[in-house]
């Protein structure tokens, strides 16, 4: 796909998209489209609606954008026009904005766009269709178009990666994969790599992410990627939970793994996000970790009811195989803490069923014990449309995971306070860093979309993160 900003001529395009907000309808027809009537009844401007009328020798879309649209409105709206107006599509195509858009609308509306380039038919015989020559030109005003374009262009990359990583089926995405995906990232955009196999990571003491990979024939990987910037801000830590396909281990989930190879949802966030705030150069320094294994069952599989050790030093009693994701990540923030320092820490899980059952698929779940980063990461979401929302991490819960035989076990084994008390879990391999954050993402990691007749990643925590650090900067 190639962007041209305000070209001089579009005569050679035939589909010209204009999107209308519905209290502009009468002025945009005007200046846009001079003598032509269209009926109110036939178009109004209203949000999710749209209307097609040739004009000259132009195919014209019109696009409703309602009264006053969000980032997640205007970005799905112009997601639609390659995937289903994609029948008036031809080489080139022509996006002709109202002036009073603002310049975060015009980047959802080009993120959007782009992603309308996404499809999931990787091993159709007929492969996903290509939109690589199309030419696109954009008729836009805001005060660095060029910039904004590319920015734009660059979120919808990261995002469309991170869709990927979690659609991929997991012969596909295994720990090794992972691995291999971000050594080309950090080979192409010149970044730190690490990644500790399963002989290295015993002698760090990664003992918890090793029992959970124990049963699987594909091999842990533990992933560092390192983003640094001579003028960095501060130093912020990621950690992403990879599990490339959950089956629960020998506590097995009985009621459907179907949509199991999108555990790694937490990683393919922060992996993405580490493309992203490279390509970007954003000033600071970024850590990303990601530990990648798969939770399968054979001889080796750790038992329920084993007490494990932790790169924190802290005994474990496994009373369920199938909280995996804590224990993976446990190691993952111990290492980070102790090894990187960071300012600030982040980690993203498709973690509880539990935070489904409170938020459904509207919201992630967030926990910190810092009030800044806290309102911080809800503030960027909520603007772009990747909403969470605090629970809270009260001392009584912690209790809840004192174990008799060990230092902490990792489920209470009680139908209540589920995505609570595995935040506890987690925040005691914090080594009490002051600025933590942890999102349970298991509800809108993967979700339904009017794009797909199936569940599909949705790369939330990308835009987010993206957004929480600009903020700070
Ligand atoms: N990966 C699951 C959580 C999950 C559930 C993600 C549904 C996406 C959709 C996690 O590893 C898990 O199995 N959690 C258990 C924990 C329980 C055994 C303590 C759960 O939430 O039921
Ligand atoms: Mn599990
Ligand atoms: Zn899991």
């Amino acid at each position: 796909m190639q962007f041209k900003l305000n070209p001089k001529t579009l005569s050679e395009s035939r589909l010209r998209v204009i999107p209308v907000l519905e209290n502009d309808l009468e002025q945009t027809l005007e200046s846009k489209l001079p003598g032509t009537a269209i009926s109110t009844a036939l178009f109004s401007g209203k949000k999710d609606t749209h209307f097609t009328l040739s004009h000259e020798s132009q195919l014209i879309l019109l696009l409703g954008l309602g009264k006053e649209p969000d980032y997640r409105q205007v970005e799905n709206t112009f997601r639609r026009i390659l995937t289903k107006h994609s029948s008036l599509v031809e080489k080139e195509i022509y996006l002709d904005f109202p002036d009073n858009l603002s310049d975060s609308l015009f980047e959802a509306a080009l993120v959007g766009f782009q992603l309308g380039t996404y499809s999931i038919g990787f091993f159709k015989k007929e492969g996903p269709k290509s939109f690589k020559k199309l030419k696109v030109g954009v008729r836009i005003s805001s005060s660095n178009p060029k910039n904004l374009a590319l920015t734009a262009q660059r979120i919808a990359d990261a995002k469309m990666e991170a869709f990927r990583l979690v659609d991929l089926p997991p012969n596909k995405i295994t720990p090794p994969n992972l691995a291999d995906w971000a050594k080309n990232l950090a080979k192409r955009l010149n970044l730190g790599v690490k990644v500790i196999d399963p002989k290295r990571a015993k002698s760090e003491g990664l003992e918890a992410f090793l029992a959970v990979g124990r049963g699987s024939a594909k091999e842990p990987k533990f992933i560092i990627l390192e983003y640094r910037h001579p003028k960095a801000k501060f130093h912020l830590g990621l950690v992403g939970k990879g599990v490339t396909f959950d089956t629960g281990g020998l506590n097995i989930k009985t009621q459907g793994m179907h949509h199991m190879k999108s555990d790694m949802g937490g990683a393919a966030a922060v992996l993405a996000t580490t493309q992203l705030i490279a390509e970007l150069q954003l000033p600071i320094h970024l850590t990303t970790i990601v530990p990648a294994v798969e939770n399968a069952i054979d001889k080796d599989a750790y038992l329920p009811s084993e007490v494990i050790g932790s790169h924190a030093g802290l005994s474990i009693e496994v009373v369920d195989t199938d909280a995996e994701g804590r224990l993976i990540l446990a190691d993952g923030l111990s290492y980070l803490v102790k090894n990187y320092k960071p300012d600030h820490l982040i980690d993203l899980a498709t973690l509880t069923g539990s935070s489904i059952g409170t938020f459904g698929y509207e919201s992630a779940a967030l926990f910190s014990n810092d009030g800044g980063l806290s309102h911080g990461l809800q503030e960027a979401g909520e603007e772009i449309g990747e909403k969470s929302w605090p629970l809270p991490l009260w001392e009584v819960y912690a209790r809840e995971m004192d174990s008799e035989i060990a230092d902490i076990r990792n489920y209470h084994g009680k139908p209540f306070a589920g995505a609570i008390t595995a935040a506890k879990f987690l925040q005691a391999f914090t080594h009490e860093h002051p600025s933590w954050a942890h999102l349970d993402i298991a509800g809108v990691s993967f979700t339904d979309t009017e794009f797909a007749k199936t569940k599909t990643g949705s790369a939330f925590g990308v835009n987010l993160l993206l957004k929480f650090i600009q903020k700070q900067l």
